[in-house]
């Protein structure tokens, strides 16, 4: 396939996202539609920077106010944070408005916004006593955490979770949500409305599954494909 969308992912952790995106669009092959082109990273011992030189892909290490101007050089057609933790500034989600998104690993808009990040967000699911949790895949605009849902899938919550069990729990799902949904918004699958609402993305958001763990990956990688398909 010719034309494939330049994806620049923004990553600050250890890049256990980034490596799915990577794998994910391996897998398909030629006919994929996005490409990694550059991995930006917060700060320099990012595991995510590791993740980018291993798979031989561009790496940048840049300030908030540099940002914009490191994506228009790349020309990044389409923007991925995952576990970005670094401030996003204003003229970067304006220029990539419809073309950035983020993975969330909660239900948004519970369990999202300033200082929910990380173990804290599944800390914070724990202390209310929540039966389910799950990832989510949105796009980005000025306020944290708030914009347009593009796909969800629940995650349940046992009851003998600590905050690292649920979010290994959560982050399986994020590693088949994540790339799908990039792969979505390269091929159009998924868009942005002008009144700011998604089209395409949600077909199968009826067919969640619950019972994660009698699930094997490639069962519920098909049910998270169903969420993208046209
Ligand atoms: C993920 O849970 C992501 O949703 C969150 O931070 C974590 C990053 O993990 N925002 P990794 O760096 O992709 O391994």
């Amino acid at each position: 396939m010719t034309g494939r969308k330049r994806v620049a992912v923004l990553a600050s952790g250890g890049g256990s996202n980034l490596q799915a995106v990577l794998d994910h669009l391996a897998t398909i092959g030629e006919a994929r539609a996005s490409e990694v082109v550059l991995v930006v990273a917060g700060r320099e011992e990012a595991g995510a920077i590791a993740r980018a030189k291993r798979a031989g892909v561009p790496i940048a290490v840049s300030a908030p106010d540099g940002l914009a101007a490191l994506l228009v050089g790349h020309a990044i057609d389409i923007v991925v944070l995952a576990g970005y933790l670094a401030f996003v500034p204003d003229d970067v989600t304006r220029t990539w408005a419809g073309r950035i998104i983020n993975i969330h690993p909660a239900l948004l808009p519970s369990f999202g916004g300033h200082g929910l990040y990380g173990l804290r967000v599944h800390r914070a699911v724990l202390a209310t006593g929540a039966r389910v949790s799950g990832a989510t895949v949105h796009f980005v605009d000025a306020e944290y955490d708030r914009g347009p849902i593009i796909a969800q899938w629940p995650v349940p919550v046992a009851g003998d979770d600590t905050p690292e069990s649920l979010a290994a729990r959560v982050l399986r799902v994020e590693h088949l949500l994540l790339p799908r949904a990039v792969e979505a918004l390269a091929s159009g699958a998924v868009t942005l409305g002008e009144d700011g609402r998604v089209r395409g993305g949600r077909a199968a958001a009826a067919d969640l599954s619950f019972s994660l763990n009698d699930t094997d990956d490639a069962t519920l990688a098909h049910g998270i494909d169903a969420l993208f398909a046209r």
